[in-house]
């Protein structure tokens, strides 16, 4: 029930899939969150029934377009004015494309990379220096299983997780002596709005290339973000935790 308690948590993408089942279950915890994310109503439709479900104010959403370095500085301003200060950064917002290399055109490219890698990177510049001044911290960024092994289809995507991969490393390094770890996820198949997009059919036979052949629920990955946040991990940085139902291992 505690495992997160007096601890300030900052997740982007928090509106819906993995970002919205993480506030749940770090409310469920004991943490303050603050959710950011582009789909405001969305947003704060979320943060009120995870308040109503805890009763009281666990979670605040703001709006956050993880591109503007503005919008971060709001947030991590939002988690210091609502809840005191900041602990956790969970950059999870993120957007999927199916196009190759030639099929991906120059508009796209940026807007994915924008998202998926400038977006961690601008979460971390502006998270760092708050939890310098709460003597450490925890950054989780989520990557993929695409961003270990390719496939054909998702070329800036790859690109993008990829990336997030080895920044994440090298932000375990150089914030290791400011007591702040820095992992990274990467989930398989999850079902979420991202994947409900795809046909079943089409779904189905990459589900199937795991060997529990099954996708997952957000909770599965979220509580898997939530030990990463908390201080059970700690001496746990630099990591790339896979969740994939067995996926990468075949
Ligand atoms: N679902 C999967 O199978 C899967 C697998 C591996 C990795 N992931 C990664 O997990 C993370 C969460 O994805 P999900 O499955 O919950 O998808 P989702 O589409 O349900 O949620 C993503 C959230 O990010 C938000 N977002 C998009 N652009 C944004 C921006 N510019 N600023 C702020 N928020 C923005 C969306 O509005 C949405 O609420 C993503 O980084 C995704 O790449 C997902």
């Amino acid at each position: 029930m505690d495992r997160l308690k007096g601890k300030v948590a900052l997740i982007s993408g928090g509106a819906r899939g993995q970002g919205a089942a993480e506030a749940r279950l770090f409310a469920g915890e004991g943490a303050k969150v603050v959710i950011g994310d582009v789909r405001d109503d969305l947003c704060k439709k979320t943060a009120d029934e995870i308040n109503a479900k805890v009763g009281s104010k666990a979670v605040a959403a703001i709006h956050l377009d993880v591109t503007r370095a503005a919008d971060w500085r709001g947030a991590v301003d939002a988690c210091q004015r609502e809840f005191g200060g900041l602990d956790i950064l969970v950059n999870n917002a993120g957007i999927a494309n199916m196009k190759g290399v030639e099929e991906t055109s120059e508009e796209e490219w940026d807007s994915i990379v924008n998202i998926n890698q400038k977006g961690v990177w601008l979460g971390m510049k502006a998270a760092v220096p708050a939890m310098r001044q709460r003597g450490g911290g925890s950054i989780i960024n989520i990557s993929s299983i695409f961003g270990l092994i390719g496939s054909s289809g998702s070329a800036a995507y790859h690109g993008t997780k990829g990336a997030v991969r080895l920044l994440t490393k090298a932000a375990a390094v150089q914030y290791a002596p400011d007591k702040i770890r820095v992992n990274s996820i990467h989930p398989g198949v999850i079902l979420t709005p991202m994947v409900d997009v795809i046909p079943r059919e089409d779904l189905q036979p990459i589900i199937n290339l795991a060997p529990m052949k099954r996708g997952a629920q957000p909770e599965e990955v979220g509580w898997c973000v939530v030990f990463l946040a908390s201080d059970e991990a700690s001496f746990v940085t630099g990591s790339e935790l896979v969740v994939d139902g067995g996926y990468t291992a075949v």
